[in-house]
């Protein structure tokens, strides 16, 4: 049966804490995402500073900040079964940081870099810990072959790695590299390499509407999408209400200015099954 209740009790904390990552039982029904995924694209037609394009191109890479305008991103962030995720893993009262649905085209749509977001939010946020958590919802079935991210299990706990020298005091870096493929702050490639030599790499697959939880500090990539096949994938990033940064100077739709704890609000459109057997309930 369908539901828009909230997370039963699992201990998906555990997992999280050990690995950097985890993968909630349920999913967003098809017709949630069918929702959801229209809004996202009518957005993505639009000319705003929110939606990015590919470099060289004018496919549309990515969309920030829609739940502060479009009312389904809205009330997806209120889910309280992302809220109660979110808080659960973060330990207190949560908003939203960001919100973004990166599109990565069929054929087009461009890698990301080895990184670890927490190095953007804390060198151009300061942003004081890494205290937040990556929601991602999958908007297309998402594959080996369509640029699913991966992530090397563990690495949340080995602090920032490679970060450049520092900024001269004053100097304001330019967002726009932060949202595409030339990220500032990037894991080098041989140490990635070694790092899943040791401890693998878990690739976020799954079938539309599924959910995957990573950590601010994890390091993690995705490739080219290769296939016909778009990959949609939205992510909301909740920071702990107590963690949010003093001044934040980049644009309000990368960090959101309202810092005020997410209430939870059921809305019957966006409502969850479980991951494997779509017959039980929550
Ligand atoms: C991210 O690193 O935040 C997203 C990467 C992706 O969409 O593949
Ligand atoms: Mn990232």
């Amino acid at each position: 049966m369908a539901s828009t209740g909230v997370l039963p009790h699992v201990d998906l904390k555990s997992t999280y804490d050990k690995h950097g990552w985890c993968e909630p039982p349920h999913r967003f029904s098809d017709g949630a995402v069918a929702l959801i995924r229209e809004h996202a694209l009518a957005i993505s037609r639009e000319r705003r500073p929110e939606v990015v394009h590919e470099k060289d191109s004018g496919i549309v890479r990515a969309i920030h900040g829609c739940h502060a305008f479009d009312e389904v991103c809205a009330a997806l962030v209120r889910h309280p079964y992302l809220v109660e995720l979110a808080e659960q893993l973060v330990g207190g009262p949560v908003y939203v940081y960001q919100f973004k649905v990166n599109l990565k085209q069929a054929h087009e749509g461009a890698a990301w870099p080895w990184h670890q977001d927490f190095a953007f939010w804390h060198e151009e946020d300061d942003m004081p810990r890494p205290d937040a958590v990556n929601i991602a919802i999958n908007l297309d079935d998402v594959h080996e072959d369509n640029g699913p991210l991966i992530a090397i299990p563990g690495s949340h706990r080995l602090g920032l790695l490679d970060l450049p020298e520092g900024r001269a005091d004053g100097e304001e870096s330019d967002w726009h590299s932060h949202v595409s493929f030339n990220l500032p702050y990037t894991v080098n490639a041989d140490r990635a390499r070694a790092l899943a030599e040791q401890s693998g790499r878990k690739m976020f697959l799954g079938p539309q509407g599924s959910i995957q939880v990573f950590h601010p500090s994890i390091v993690h990539s995705s490739s080219n999408n290769v296939s016909a096949n778009r990959r949609a994938v939205l992510l909301i990033t909740y920071n702990a209400v107590a963690n949010a940064p003093a001044y934040p100077t980049r644009p309000a739709f990368l960090v959101s200015r309202d810092t005020t704890p997410v209430e939870r609000r059921a809305d019957e459109r966006l409502d969850l099954q479980a991951l494997h057997d779509p017959e039980a309930s929550l």
